[in-house]
């Protein structure tokens, strides 16, 4: 099997590619990225000095360097990560967000298409379908109703792939996942940038009311979930993947056992302005993956975290090195005023 992986040196993608490199080693994998501010070469440096993959930096949106890439190399599967993937980011700015979510997955996959590559797999998020209130959990045929610009453009290039399989009865498949956490995480999102924070001392802004609530999945759940449906789902579905019951936290629970695990005091809690137009509460049913393919989360919230706050433990010049540059510059401006 030849496999390309988009946003192979982000955060889940890094994570995938190591998983599959020891689930599957038998797969020829080419990981793509254009390094942005997100990605880091030194997350999947190991495997590329190893010659385990060959490493493709490429912007996704590019048509020339896309399509020669698929003129070169006879892809079989494409597993689509590559994306601007922080909502506080597009709050901020939401054009390179339409840039690289619709306008890089509509290139990726009409070049995929175009050379005839079997699958692909677009990664999308639960993130489309809105918000819901106190009670119910995201099914498939939930009406898609984003809130900010991230989850919009998530939108848009969902429906591009759903129509590209429906129209040219492609073997495209969308995926929705809950919150992911563990190691290699940017420190922007709320469990790096917490446990970071608390390691430095630092304030960890918790906004509003600290009530709205993630489901949380451990990144290695995540891999398995799109290793099975590669392999096994159903040309142009949709399937949710998500944390289990229990893993459905507040963020001001996940900040107190973060505190917890680093024996730090809740007085490092500082409670800042809401995010605009913030999602209450993301919960996801996910029982069409689990009955049709088998998948389920497997690693309970609590050893999950203990395994991710051990990793920044252990590594902590890989976060500081990516705290330091253009990271802080963002943090200034998304924290000031608030
Ligand atoms: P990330 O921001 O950590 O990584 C994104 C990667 O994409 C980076 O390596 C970046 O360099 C690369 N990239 C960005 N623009 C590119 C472009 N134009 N061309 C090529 N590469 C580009 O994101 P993540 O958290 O690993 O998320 C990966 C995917 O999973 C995204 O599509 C996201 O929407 C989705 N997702 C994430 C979560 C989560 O909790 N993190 C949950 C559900 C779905
Ligand atoms: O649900 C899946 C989505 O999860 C993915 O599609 C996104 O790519 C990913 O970033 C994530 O989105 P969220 O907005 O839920 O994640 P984030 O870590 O930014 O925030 C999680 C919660 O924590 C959210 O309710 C906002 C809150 N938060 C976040 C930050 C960064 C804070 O209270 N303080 C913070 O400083």
């Amino acid at each position: 099997m030849n496999v390309l992986i988009t946003g192979a040196a982000g955060f889940i993608g890094s994570n995938l590619t190591h998983y599959l490199c020891a689930e599957r080693p038998q797969w020829k994998i080419t990981a793509l990225d254009a390094l942005t501010y997100a990605g880091n070469l030194e997350n999947i440096s190991a495997l590329v000095d190893s010659k385990k993959i060959r490493f493709v930096r490429s912007d996704i949106v590019d048509q020339v360097g896309v399509e020669a890439l698929f003129a070169s190399e006879r892809f079989d599967l494409v597993l689509h990560l590559a994306a601007e993937s922080h909502v506080d980011r597009s709050i901020h700015g939401a054009d390179v967000f339409v840039r690289t979510n619709v306008l890089g997955t509509q290139n990726l996959l009409s070049a995929a298409r175009g050379h005839g590559v079997k699958r692909f797999v677009h990664i999308s998020t639960d993130e489309v379908y809105g918000s819901l209130g106190p009670t119910g959990r995201f099914v498939e045929s939930t009406p898609l109703d984003p809130t900010s610009p991230y989850a919009a453009s998530k939108a848009a290039s969902d429906l591009m792939v759903l129509a590209c399989a429906k129209t040219h009865k492609y073997e495209a498949i969308v995926t929705r996942c809950t919150n992911n956490y563990g190691p290699y995480q940017f420190p922007e999102k709320l469990i790096p940038l917490f446990i970071t924070n608390a390691l430095e001392n630092k304030k960890l802004p918790l906004y509003g009311d600290g009530m709205n609530v993630r489901s949380w999945l451990y990144v290695t759940d995540h891999c398995d979930a799109l290793l099975a449906v590669a392999e096994r789902g159903r040309a142009g579905e949709v399937y949710n993947i998500g944390g289990a019951a229990e893993a459905e936290i507040p963020n001001r629970d996940v900040t107190f056992t973060i505190l917890k695990l680093l024996g730090k005091n809740s007085d490092l809690i500082e409670k800042v302005a809401d995010r605009p137009a913030h999602d209450r509460r993301y919960a996801i049913d996910y029982s069409k993956i689990n009955k049709e393919l088998g998948w389920k989360p497997r690693t309970p919230f609590p050893d999950g975290m203990q395994k991710t706050v051990d990793w920044y433990l252990a590594n902590r010049g890989w976060w500081e090195r990516v705290k330091s540059g253009d990271y802080a510059t963002f943090y200034e401006k998304n924290y000031r005023n608030r």
